[in-house]
Parts: structure tokens; sequence; C-alpha cells
């Protein structure tokens, strides 16, 4: 489904990934693995087109994604759940959710997605008239993936879902991920610090350092990797 080989990028001169290539098959999930400052965020945002300077080939279902401009992604399906949850605070949780559909006009489709989000948020459900910033960490995570997911992605992208929230929040955002790929099909590429939950849910992953692709795998055998486990896993 996407193809990128032989991706640079830069912020102004100074590079921050280099050379690589990287490839998700359709409906799976693939995990990006990294310690903080590795180049994963610089990843999603230049597979989106959004700050850095690139070069390389970025193939999505065979359409060359390096000429289409950000704004234009969303129409082909592609979507980006940045790092922080970059709600709209002062408004309501439905008035959030609303705007992930706002590239869209079928009316009767973006019913039937909203009552989807909500069946996978009961959360959010009990909290529709309620201002977004006025709720807690893991609510208005919930609130940002249902956003997303207002855009009918068939390939979404997740930066750090986990970041900052409580363990029992982290599963369930990771339930919900598992759910989002089996009920829809939607391919997810995921960036985690948290390798041990992300390879547990991921289909695939790879691991950046340094802007460079080390060690991909299945994620059974990276979670059996002896490198995996010492140096991400924590084993
Ligand atoms: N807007 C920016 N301008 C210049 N350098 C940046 C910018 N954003 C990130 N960097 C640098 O790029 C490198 C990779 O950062 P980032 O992609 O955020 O890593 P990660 O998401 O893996 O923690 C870091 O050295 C960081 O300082
Ligand atoms: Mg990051």
């Amino acid at each position: 489904m996407l193809k990128i080989s032989n991706l640079n990028a830069y912020y102004g001169d100074v590079q921050v990934l280099y050379d690589v290539n990287l490839e998700v098959n359709d409906k799976e999930i693939v995990t990006i693995l990294g310690s903080n400052g590795a180049g994963k965020t610089t990843l999603m945002k230049t597979i989106c087109g959004i700050e850095t300077k690139r070069s390389g080939v970025i193939e999505f279902q065979g359409e060359n994604l390096m000429k289409v401009p950000a704004h234009k992604l969303v129409t082909k399906g592609i979507t980006l759940a940045p790092e922080g949850r970059h709600l709209f605070p002062e408004l309501t949780v439905k008035e959030n959710l609303l705007l992930g559909a706002y590239a869209f006009k079928d009316k009767r489709k973006i019913n039937d997605t909203y009552d989807w989000v909500l069946t996978l948020f009961p959360r959010l459900k009990e909290r529709l008239i309620q201002y977004a910033g006025t709720m807690s960490g893991g609510e208005q995570q919930m609130c940002a993936i249902g956003r997303v997911l207002m855009s009918n992605p068939k390939f979404l992208m997740m930066d750090e879902p986990s970041l900052g929230l409580a363990p029992n929040i982290v599963d369930t955002v990771f339930d919900v991920i598992t759910k989002i790929n089996k009920e829809k099909g939607i391919t997810i590429v995921v960036v985690e610090q948290n390798a041990n939950i992300a390879l547990q849910t991921a289909d695939r992953g790879y691991v950046l350092e340094n802007g460079v692709i080390g060690m991909s795998g299945s994620a059974q055998s990276m979670l059996e990797s002896a490198d995996i486990q010492k140096l991400y896993l924590g084993l």
C-alpha cells in the first residue's frame, strides 16, 4: 500500500532521515520504534509533506506522493494523528469529532462513522457536550483518535498515541487500534516508544535509530530478539 524508497529528509541544511526504505501492506499494522530524537515524528511529517525538505520516492497505492500537497492527502484516505492531542479545547467533544469530517460531504457516511466512533469509545458518548479541554488526558486522546477516524482513513498514521497516558488507558488505546484494523480493515502505522505494547499489537515493525532504519521484521521475531529486548523492552 505504501512504499518508501531512499527517503532523505532535512530541516534546512540539517539531514535527519537517511535513505529510509519501508513498506506497509494493505490491512497491516506496522510499528516504528526508536528512542527519543531518532526521527520518528520527522518520518511521519515527511510522508505527509509537512515541514521538511525531502528527496526519494513515496508511493501510495502506486501513486507518487512526492508531488501531492499535504492538504490533499486526507481526500486520498491518508490521515496523520500527530503527537499530542491537538483538540480545540473550547469546542465540545461532538464538535471536535465532527471537525474530523470537514473535507467530506456525504451526510449518511459521516453519521455512520460517527456512530461507529462512539461505539469504539463509549466514554466519549457520555461526554458529547463536554468541552474537550476539560477532559482527562486519556479522554482527550480518545477524542483525538475519534476525530481522525471521522475522516474515514484507509491509511492511518499515529504518532506516539500512548504518550503521557496511564497504563490502563494505554491498553484501551491499543485495543481500539486493533479494533480499527480488524473491523474496518484500516491500515495503520503506529510510532511508539512503548515497544512492548506496540509489538504485541503490530504485525511487523521497524526500528529507526539516528535517522536510519536498523532492524525490521515480524513483530513476533522482534519481541524475541535479544537486541530489541535489551534496548527497547528493558528485559
Ligand atoms: N522543526 C525542526 N527543526 C529542526 N530540527 C528538528 C525539528 N524537529 C525535529 N528536529 C530534530 O530532528 C531530530 C529527530 O526528531 P524527531 O523526528 O522529533 O524524533 P522522534 O520523534 O523520534 O523523537 C532531532 O534531532 C530533532 O532535534
Ligand atoms: Mg516524536
